[in-house]
């Protein structure tokens, strides 16, 4: 019998490391309900001791906290003219969360969509973190050299976090050092467990006032424990494990392919097809940062599952990053070579208007910027979109687009509702044309913005036109006039 007793604790710690070893990425940590929670108490402290020595043996060859610190001040030492680095809060025990921007106007605010990549959400999850020097690293050498690496560079403001969870990844776990499910924190949209504000880890609250500051357009974040890309929603609202589609399911299924086709072998996956899978159909989870970004930030996420093993010897690294390293520029590339964009300004004094943009049929607004009034929204090619442009005071303009396998342009120009009641216009724009006066070299310029503005004139203030901005990009853009 005594015998029969330490064969099954034996037993039981065996599969309880094996539970915590394959735990997968986005969800893991479940309750099996199989095994017997005293004995597994009393055999926790011996357990997570030998889980934390087995994943330092695993470690060796990933860079730690401080390593990760000094490899992304040496990447901007090595690359300052294309980035910044900054931190966006710090973690439980302090330890700041750097990220860095590239882009050929780090820091500055300019009408071009901007993309984030967050790794390390789970602290025993350390593949992403070592992929995203990696990116960083590589943009850095290609620029001006391979032509995506200078696309993204040239038109995309790219932030990297590499790590969300230091602490977790110090004390090897999933959690932070509050043992909190940084990936079940966020507030949820159909249940209330994480209204509590106060209760909110301080690594969750540094992401949530960063994706609001920020206006991402879309992100990813990196995972470990299977291979496949994920996209919302992740629960439902009657917590099935059933597909629950959101309003953009068909751009997100486009983006997530887009990762899935690119990638070495993540497609050819026998448990997902095509290497995709919306999260609810997978199991749902609730407090996640995908969803929310997506309600909450304007953004479209995924959670892209990116190795088998959370932990593959560090001599594979190099490899993996080789696996993921076209679905990385091609994802980051999206955001530019697909959807819709531009600027919306006002008939009357051409101010910026900081308008929303709809789709019809499509439960779902995307707000352009304050300032530039630029909006950015993905769109699945093949289709027809009628794209509608709302802004309080002034009249609603819509248009519909074909969208093809690239980009389009596409700026509107709204007329107040009540044109004969005068209106005060912003200071801003009488600025820009200041500006423009004061450079000798606008003179021609100018000239022809002033015979434009007349011939529009002409044309009645009725028309939405689009006009291409004159990026000196190699992106590919359709501007249609309609
Ligand atoms: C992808 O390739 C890796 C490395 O060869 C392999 O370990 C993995 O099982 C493959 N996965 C699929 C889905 O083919
Ligand atoms: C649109 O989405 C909002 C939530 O964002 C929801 O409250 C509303 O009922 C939806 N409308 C339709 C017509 O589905
Ligand atoms: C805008 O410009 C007018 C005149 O040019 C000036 O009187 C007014 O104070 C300015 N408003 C702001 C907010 O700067
Ligand atoms: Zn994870």
């Amino acid at each position: 019998m005594a015998h029969l007793n330490s064969s099954l604790l034996i037993f039981l710690s065996l599969s309880l490391l094996q539970l915590f070893h394959s735990a997968i990425g986005r969800g893991g940590e479940r309750d099996s309900g199989i095994v017997d929670k005293s004995y597994a108490a009393s055999r926790r402290h011996l357990t997570e001791e030998k889980h934390f020595q087995k994943l330092n043996i695993l470690a060796r060859g990933y860079m730690t906290n401080s390593d990760l610190e000094k490899a992304i001040k040496a990447f901007h030492g090595r690359c300052s003219r294309i980035s910044r680095i900054y931190s966006i809060g710090k973690s439980v025990f302090g330890v700041p969360l750097w990220a860095i921007e590239i882009s050929n106007k780090p820091g500055k605010e300019e009408a071009k969509p901007a993309f984030k990549f967050i790794g390390n959400v789970h602290g025993d999850e350390p593949v992403g973190r070592e992929l995203l020097l990696h990116l960083a690293n590589w943009l850095c050498d290609n620029y001006m050299k391979d032509p995506l690496a200078t696309l993204i560079v040239d038109n995309v403001h790219l932030h990297i976090l590499p790590s969300m969870n230091p602490d977790g990844f110090s004390l090897r776990r999933r959690g932070n050092a509050n043992n909190i499910d940084l990936n079940r924190d966020f507030p949820d949209q159909f249940f209330q467990m994480n209204d509590d504000l106060t209760e909110r880890q301080p690594e969750t609250k540094a992401i949530m006032s960063w994706i609001k500051k920020m206006r991402f357009t879309a992100s990813a974040s990196l995972h470990g424990g299977a291979l496949v890309a994920n996209y919302p929603w992740d629960g439902t609202q009657d917590k099935s494990k059933s597909y629950y589609a959101c309003p953009d399911d068909e751009a997100f299924r486009y983006m997530a392919k887009l990762y899935s086709g690119s990638h070495y072998n993540m497609s050819s996956s026998q448990e997902f097809e095509a290497g995709i899978t919306n999260g609810a159909h997978w199991y749902p989870i609730y407090g996640g940062m995908q969803d929310w970004n997506y309600i909450y930030g304007g953004c479209f996420e995924l959670t892209l599952e990116i190795s088998d093993d959370k932990w593959p010897p560090a001599n594979e690294l190099q490899m993996i990053w080789q696996f993921n390293k076209r679905s990385m520029l091609d994802l980051v590339a999206s955001v530019v070579k697909s959807g819709v964009h531009g600027r919306i300004f006002s008939s009357d004094c051409g101010e910026a208007l900081p308008a929303s943009i709809a789709i019809k049929g499509i439960n779902y607004t995307v707000k352009a910027s304050e300032r530039l009034a630029d909006y950015h929204r993905l769109l699945a090619p093949g289709h027809q979109y009628e794209v509608m442009a709302t802004m309080p005071g002034y009249k609603i303009r819509s248009t519909t687009i074909k969208m093809g396998e690239e980009a389009m342009t596409l700026d509107f120009i709204l007329e107040p509702t009540d044109s004969f009641l005068p209106h005060q216009c912003y200071n801003r724009s009488s600025m820009k044309v200041l500006e423009v006066m004061s450079n000798p070299h606008s003179q021609v310029a100018l000239t022809l913005i002033l015979v434009l503005a007349f011939l529009y004139f002409l044309m009645k203030r009725r028309v939405i036109f689009n006009h291409f901005r004159g990026r000196k990009s190699i992106v590919q853009r359709r501007v249609s006039a309609v």
